[in-house]
């Protein structure tokens, strides 16, 4: 009977080498794409917050897009080829859209509509396609509301 088979030096070496630089790849991804932007929008305006990734001409089906709020309610979420607004929170209840042909190049806009003085704060885009992912950060003043 032959033993297992184990994996040689070299095959070894080269696994932790690309894990090593598989990770550093997506450390300066994440760190480039999560510097916090300040936007601002006026009430009543609509403002389109966008996210932009690595990746080019993908389908729609690959890719997955989840907007939240910095306490975690779903402001907008496309997945599966199609929106999902099952978990919207009411608040944001037609009010939201993500561009389906800026998602095929790359690029997670989330457009808010009606701008309201209670919308003001902190935004995440969580955008996936296949194992890579980038995260976006938006502070949304919305000026002359301010205590
Ligand atoms: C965003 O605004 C905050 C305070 O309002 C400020 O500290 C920060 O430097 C601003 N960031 C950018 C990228 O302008
Ligand atoms: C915001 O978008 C809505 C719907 O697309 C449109 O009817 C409205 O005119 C827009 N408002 C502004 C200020 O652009």
């Amino acid at each position: 009977m032959k033993p297992p088979r184990t994996c040689r030096p070299a095959e070894i070496l080269c696994l932790v080498v690309c894990c090593a630089a598989g990770c550093l790849l997506n450390l300066a991804g994440f760190t480039r794409g999560n510097e916090p932007r300040n936007i601002t929008a006026s009430v009543n305006s609509n403002v389109s917050m966008s996210c932009a990734a690595a990746w080019k001409d993908v389908q729609l089906s690959e890719v997955t897009v989840n907007c939240q709020t910095d306490s975690h309610e779903v402001v907008h979420s496309f997945r599966d080829d199609e929106d999902d607004l099952t978990n919207q929170a009411e608040r944001f209840r037609g009010r939201t859209e993500v561009i389906h042909k800026d998602i095929r190049n790359g690029k997670a806009s989330l457009l808010l509509k009606n701008i309201v003085p209670n919308d003001m704060g902190t935004y995440h885009i969580y955008f996936f396609h296949h194992g890579g992912y980038e995260h976006c950060i938006f502070h949304l003043q919305v000026p002359g509301m301010s205590v």
